[in-house]
């Protein structure tokens, strides 16, 4: 496995794998990695000739408060998971690399509607921040495919947009969220559970896969659904800040004769912001 910390380095290796035919399958990351970002790594190995990751904590992404300063950086630990796992290149550039002129008068990509809604209300400028970061990474890693988990499920729906309306050519897919044995996602803010903590934060997964069944055996009323799911989350000692259900396609409230549709929470558990999401499918739409 090849390390490159500048673009140019990158550059070099993806004009040269394009110009003798090969594919290339990108997976962008902040480090700190686990088995979700290493089954991303696996499905792209399948799929591509050549694959890359990407590790870079994005400031733009973060806001005010929120946890950059502190956001682990594992790197030693990374690239022996990455060699391991049959990565090609990994790319680890610094501030400098991604933001020449600095973060504040950098030039942003925003994807209206989706970026303001459930995490982007309570993060407001998060998926500009990830827009425009994932942009500069897919110019210059040329990515002929793009691997997210769907634990971001938000995120993903953002970055397919954005792709769409900018015409990259890029395919983007979402890959299955890998779990603990207990049903809690994986993440690289888990670290930040402590043993009490831990040991509760499977309930954000219980919950939204306990209002999936109930949606699937014929509950209508989704307004009570998401009422008790909050309500649980803070009967059980966490600070929820969203539990929706909305349309899968678009995130948008679901109406009549909608039958995909996504359950949603993100919930704080001690210092950890967690996040999780169910899809499911209705026998019979909604009326
Ligand atoms: O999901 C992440 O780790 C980040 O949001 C991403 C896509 C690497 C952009 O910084």
């Amino acid at each position: 496995m090849q390390t490159v910390y500048d673009l140019a380095g990158l550059r070099a290796q993806v004009n040269e794998w394009h110009r003798a035919g090969g594919t290339i399958a990108f997976v962008p990351t902040m480090g700190n990695l686990h088995e979700g970002h290493i089954s991303l790594l696996h499905r792209a190995r399948e799929i591509a000739d050549h694959t890359v990751v990407s590790i870079f904590v994005n400031p733009i992404q973060f806001g005010k408060g929120e946890d950059y300063a502190k956001y682990p950086s594992t790197l030693a630990a990374d690239q022996e998971k990455l060699a391991a796992a049959g990565l090609d290149l990994l790319f680890a550039p610094n501030l400098d690399a991604l933001y020449p002129g600095g973060i504040e008068e950098d030039t942003r990509v925003t994807v209206p509607g989706l970026s303001t809604i459930l995490c982007g209300r309570f993060r407001p400028g998060h998926f500009s921040g990830v827009a425009t970061v994932v942009s500069k990474l897919f110019i210059n890693a040329q990515p002929d495919f793009a691997l997210f988990g769907l634990k971001d499920y938000q995120q993903v729906l953002v970055i397919k947009r954005m792709v769409h309306d900018l015409l990259m050519p890029v395919e983007v897919i979402g890959m299955p969220i890998v779990r603990e044995t207990d049903g809690l996602a994986m993440s690289s803010r888990n670290s930040y559970l402590n043993a009490a903590e831990r040991a509760r934060a499977p309930i954000i997964y219980r919950t939204i896969t306990e209002a999936a069944t109930a949606l699937e055996n014929g509950e209508t009323s989704i307004a009570e659904l998401e009422e008790s799911g909050m309500k649980r989350l803070a009967e059980t000692g966490f600070r929820p800040e969203y539990f929706s259900v909305r349309r899968s396609t678009d995130l948008e409230e679901p109406g009549p004769g909608d039958s995909e549709l996504s359950i949603l929470v993100a919930a704080w558990l001690g210092n950890a912001r967690l996040i999780d999401n169910v899809q499911l499918r209705l026998k019979t739409p909604l009326l």
